[in-house]
């Protein structure tokens, strides 16, 4: 099969920044005017393949197309699916090539999305894979940060807590070191740091000032954005390493007195414990609306991976 002018979406950096801004830019637009895109997609469909769990990214993509007057098929529990009985990604992707127009996949192994894409014949998008990326969700991000920061450059951006597995840190840091920001604050404990080799990648590749801190209260007055995160628990090798570092840090309403008036607090949820629903009613809490706007953002790269004209 000819691949050749097919798009995936399996990392950040499979899109270049124009691309990117591309995205955001047509996000913010569908936000704020949603009725003037719901047949852009009528006649396409959809494919969820979840084999790891979702709320947030699931729902957001079977909505994006929804909105957009498209379809969706798929599966939530790989287990209802002919996986259970030893298929292998490879021949899912092809059969699902023939039954949907685009496909986005969620996997606990990192790879399993860019393997799929080799034997697809429509638009992959990585909705998740393991500890690895997540591109979407950094699109999601990319937009909030827009919408309530006006810029995407330019602010000091402060990660806290699972930095070594979390993907949607993975995916959105090197993506913000590529919109220029000069620093990066890394708030985890000593067992979840960001890994070595994206570290060094990140002081390479760009211009970046990486600082490590171990409390959120030692550099919440210099924070623009934070980016708080849950422990990933399913990645841990054992059950007391987890129950050790699971409450390592929780944002609350004390802490944020010292904080910036415009600071925004992001987080691409669940929440488990990081941060104290206090802080909810603070308008710099802005992690419902980043929920929100994830549908935005994904209809905005539905449309361009499928090359419909958007200008209707
Ligand atoms: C994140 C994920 O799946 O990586 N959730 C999401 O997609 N919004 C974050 C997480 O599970 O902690």
């Amino acid at each position: 099969m000819n691949n050749h002018k097919i798009r995936h979406l399996i990392e950040p950096e499979d899109f270049t920044l124009e691309e990117l801004n591309e995205v955001v830019a047509l996000g913010k637009k569908m936000y704020e005017a949603p009725a003037e895109y719901k047949r852009a997609c009528e006649g396409k469909i959809l494919a969820t393949l979840f084999y790891e769990p979702s709320t947030r990214t699931r729902f957001s993509f079977e909505t994006a197309m929804l909105r957009l007057g498209g379809s969706i098929i798929g599966f939530s529990d790989a287990n209802t699916s002919s996986v259970s009985k030893g298929e292998s990604i490879a021949d899912t992707i092809r059969c699902m090539s023939a039954y949907a127009d685009i496909a986005v996949m969620r996997h606990p192994k990192e790879g399993a999305p860019k393997l799929a894409s080799h034997y697809a014949s429509i638009p992959i998008i990585n909705g998740g894979d393991g500890g690895h990326q997540h591109p979407t969700q950094t699109l999601t991000d990319l937009l909030t940060i827009k919408m309530y920061k006006e810029t995407i450059e330019g602010h000091t951006v402060a990660f806290c807590g699972d930095l070594k597995f979390g993907r949607t840190v993975h995916s959105l840091i090197r993506t913000l070191a590529r919109y220029n920001t000069k620093k990066f604050i890394l708030i985890s404990p000593e067992e979840l740091t960001l890994p070595d080799t994206l570290k060094r990648s990140l002081k390479q590749d760009f211009d970046v000032e990486l600082q490590e801190a171990r409390y959120i209260e030692d550099v919440i007055s210099e924070i623009d954005i934070l980016y708080m995160t849950r422990i990933q628990k399913e990645r841990f090798f054992n059950e007391a390493d987890y129950a050790r570092l699971k409450d390592s840090y929780l944002l609350n309403q004390s802490k944020l007195s010292h904080a910036k008036k415009d600071m925004i607090v992001m987080h691409p949820l669940p929440r488990v414990n990081e941060i104290a629903y206090d802080v909810d009613d603070d308008p710099r809490g802005v992690y419902f609306k980043q929920a929100e706007l994830g549908v935005y953002a994904r209809m905005a790269l539905i449309t361009k991976l499928l090359g419909v004209d958007v200008s209707c």
